[in-house]
């Protein structure tokens, strides 16, 4: 059975409007931070698929929504990688960072898998307890998106270093970019094996590049995980989200052969209609709306269903879920949208 989210994913009519939101599992959530605490760190949390799971239904258990995202982080695949990984408490994550690709250990890629195997069981374990009109959401990072915390070790605002040395030592850029694009893509179609029945991949840095560099190290990249996951999977969905890249969404699209772009809080409502000739859209409500609350926000997602709900859209936020946000939001969130009556010419393509 294909859910309205599937659907949705293949610019298919549906009855409603589907909605889940990045960051749905996390600290806004009393029985998340429950459970983050009796797992000791983040990473173990990552790694123990039974916890890594009941967190990933949490949300589900509360509000209406119609995906669950699996619960991990991007930085697993640096970690099976070789590299050193760590969260400390009150900081975003740290990492050993790498000045080359020769600083990290010859890829294997049996091993590579052994390492992420409970990632694998944590999905399984959800699927089989997920009711069939829920969907589950596999995820990866882009490779410039690793790319960037591997070599700066943490986060940063423009990450100029890692750009400068792409620009610096563009063949060893190259070849951990293609390491990258391997290593996702047997990740993401083992994931889909597991039970993922549609998959995200997060380009978080993807707008600070330039033209040339977006092409060189988003869209390439990007264009060739796609291709390697729909040779075995060509009916599982993947949806994009260049965040922040402005015009560049447009040539995402065109390049990629992505099936959905997430859109961020920036992207104009009549520029996303445009997109859904092509694709379909996800978003893009303000993070920073959905911790306010209220009539404001109610009125907001009204807005953007009614701009967007007749063509093939999922509901969004334009980033993840604040860990300040009242879950009493959330559910009023998905309530309005849920609510909304879509027109009668749904998807007429
Ligand atoms: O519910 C979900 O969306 C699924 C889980 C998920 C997490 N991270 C859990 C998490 C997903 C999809 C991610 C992706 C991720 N991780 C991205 C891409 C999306 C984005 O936000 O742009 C990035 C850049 C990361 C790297 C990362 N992990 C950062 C920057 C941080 C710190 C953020 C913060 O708010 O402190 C993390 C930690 C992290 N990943 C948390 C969660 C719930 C908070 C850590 C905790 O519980 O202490």
């Amino acid at each position: 059975m294909e859910t309205e989210f599937i659907k949705a994913l293949k610019c298919q009519p549906t009855d409603y409007i589907p909605i889940w939101l990045m960051r749905q599992a996390g600290r806004y959530l009393p029985e998340y931070r429950e459970v983050r605490q009796s797992a000791g760190g983040f990473l173990e949390l990552c790694y123990t698929p039974k916890l890594a799971s009941e967190v990933t239904l949490q949300p589900l258990r509360r509000f209406d929504l119609d995906a669950a995202i699996i619960f991990s982080d991007i930085l697993v695949i640096p970690n099976a990688l070789g590299q050193k990984v760590w969260f400390e408490p009150g900081e975003g994550p740290k990492l050993s960072p790498i000045q080359t690709i020769a600083d990290l250990p010859d890829f294997d890629p049996d091993k590579f898998l052994e390492f992420l195997d409970p990632v694998f069981q944590a999905l399984d374990l959800t699927r089989s307890a997920l009711p069939q009109d829920k969907s589950l959401i596999g995820f990866a990072g882009a490779p410039w998106t690793l790319a960037c915390y591997m070599f700066n070790g943490q986060g940063s605002r423009d990450y100029q270093n890692v750009r400068n040395h792409a620009r610096q030592n563009p063949k060893d850029f190259k070849k951990l970019l293609d390491l990258l694009v391997e290593a996702i893509s047997i990740y993401l179609i083992e994931k889909i094996k597991a039970g993922a029945n549609a998959i995200q991949i997060f380009d978080s840095w993807a707008g600070v590049l330039s033209c040339d560099e977006f092409d060189k190290y988003c869209v390439q990249p990007t264009t060739k995980i796609i291709e390697k996951i729909k040779t075995v999977y060509p009916d599982v969905p993947v949806i994009g989200f260049p965040r922040g890249v402005g015009f560049n969404y447009q040539t995402y699209i065109d390049k990629t052969g992505i099936d959905a772009v997430s859109c961020d809080q920036s992207v104009p409502l009549q520029e996303m209609q445009k997109m859904q000739n092509q694709v379909c859209v996800q978003g893009n409500l303000d993070n920073l709306m959905l911790l306010k609350g209220g009539a404001e926000m109610v009125e907001h997602a009204n807005m953007i269903c009614e701009s967007l709900g007749d063509k093939p859209f999922v509901f969004n936020l334009g980033h993840g879920v604040i860990k300040e946000t009242s879950p009493c939001n959330v559910s009023l969130l998905v309530d309005t949208v849920k609510k909304f009556k879509i027109g009668k010419n749904k998807n007429a393509a």
